[in-house]
């Protein structure tokens, strides 16, 4: 296990070009893996959990060449993956097994099991299993299907129409894969409105996919050639940035600049929710990369105060929740977080891992089943567990360039799931990691 110390630094400066984005990553090497053709990614998020889907690909018979942060796939077609020789391990990856589960669903006659590491196996997949089966799906899993390892029997699936009761991209995601191979159309309406690369990735390759308002809709593909592969640059992933611009809203002499990030709205209710707390934020050079919008992001050191985040924001910035909660312990006066439940289900139940953190740093926080509120005021140097989860070790690490002494993270090493190389770039800018 690595342990890292952090003692707050002097001053914060530096401007970072932070990893691949994670969900575009992943969705890059699975699409790519359904075209008919080949395709190179660059700056592609080599973190743990990328590396599982390359893995995964890799078993189901695709040939991915990996170095760093370029990649190169060539495709197999819709229906050309070859059955797994062992059981699929996602690693710590939901992405991985709940998109993953949705392609496999629909590859007639193949059986394969996903699962991961514990974390991932305490995860819940009736979200997944529950509509796939409406669509036809043969699959089963550990509690009737609740829980992984997942066994999937690929069968002919039909098109249908669901509502999707949670805003969660990678349902929404693991119905579409199902629907590509599938004999008729599929309209999803209901919480539709989870981050949406899939549906602009799938749109750049050929397939014929629409959004209009709430509804989703796809229509199968019969020409072989569709998907078609879709070579991309992925743009900086939000969700490592908001570290860097906590960090900088947070300290009291800082300015740090993030270039590159993905700026798609699905996935900007952090720099939204910072901007409401009073965070001096500047956005420049947008533009767009590829089917994603893109930017550069500078923050300063600001006067926080708390704020009130719920209702259709939360899906923006679920990920981003653990190092907002930093930013509301900083902040004066009172933050609420609520609507938020979704958190319980992630790598760790962030509502209990990240109230106890701050608890243990003398923040004033009270947890409550949807959020939790907090009280602002100064953070106090503590022993820190990451629970292996990679977005809670970074947010103590943010906590503890603040902190009024030493910080000590256990479990540091959890951040390679999400941002390899976090600890360097603390560093850089001026950290004492
Ligand atoms: C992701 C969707 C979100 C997010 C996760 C990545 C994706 O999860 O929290 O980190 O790549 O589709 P949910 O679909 O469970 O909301």
């Amino acid at each position: 296990m690595t342990i890292v110390t952090i003692a707050p630094p002097q001053r914060l400066r530096g401007t970072i070009e932070v990893p691949g984005d994670k969900s575009i990553s992943h969705r890059a090497v699975l699409f790519n893996s359904l075209a008919d053709g080949e395709a190179d990614i660059t700056h592609f998020l080599p973190g743990a959990d990328c590396r599982s889907t390359i893995a995964c690909m890799r078993a189901l018979g695709v040939t991915i060449n990996h170095d760093g942060d370029s990649v190169h796939v060539i495709g197999r077609g819709l229906h050309g993956l070859q059955e797994p020789a062992d059981i699929l391990d996602c690693g710590n990856s939901g992405t991985t097994l709940r998109l993953l589960t949705g392609i496999l669903a629909g590859q007639e006659g193949m059986f394969a099991v996903l699962t991961g590491d514990a974390s991932l196996r305490s995860r819940p997949q009736k979200r997944i299993v529950a509509p796939l089966r409406a669509l036809g799906a043969v699959l089963d899993g550990r509690k009737g299907g609740e829980l992984a390892p997942l066994g999937v029997r690929g069968a002919r699936l039909h098109g249908g129409a669901y509502e999707l009761p949670i805003a969660s991209a990678q349902v929404k995601s693991a119905l579409l894969l199902a629907a590509l191979a599938g004999t008729g159309p599929l309209t999803l309406t209901g919480r539709t409105d989870g981050r949406d690369h899939t549906e602009r990735m799938l749109a750049a390759m050929g397939v014929d996919i629409v959004t209009e308002g709430v509804t989703v809709r796809l229509t199968p593909t019969t020409h072989p050639g569709i998907p078609k592969s879709l070579s991309l640059h992925v743009p900086g992933d939000p969700s490592s940035a908001a570290f860097w611009w906590v960090a900088a809203a947070i300290h009291p002499d800082a300015e740090l600049t993030t270039v590159g990030v993905c700026l798609n709205p699905s996935r900007t209710g952090a720099l939204e929710a910072l901007r409401m707390m009073g965070a001096d934020l500047t956005i420049s050079n947008e533009r767009m990369a590829g089917s994603e919008p893109v930017g550069d992001v500078t923050v300063r050191s600001s006067r926080l105060r708390g704020i009130e985040i719920g209702g259709s924001i939360i899906p923006r910035l679920i990920d981003e929740i653990p190092v907002l909660a930093i930013a509301a312990a900083c902040a004066t006066g009172d933050t609420l977080v609520r609507d938020a439940q979704e958190l319980r289900a992630k790598e760790t139940d962030r509502i209990a891992t990240v109230a106890h953190g701050l608890d243990a740093m003398r923040v004033t926080v009270e947890p409550t089943g949807d959020g939790m509120g907090i009280t602002g005021g100064r953070l106090r140097g503590a022993t820190l567990a990451s629970h292996e989860d990679h977005r809670l070790a970074m947010a103590w690490a943010i906590a503890g360039l603040v902190a009024s002494n030493e910080t000590i993270i256990t479990g540091a090493e959890a951040v390679d799931v999400s941002y390899p190389g976090f600890w360097e770039t603390l560093k850089q800018i001026g950290g004492d990691a």
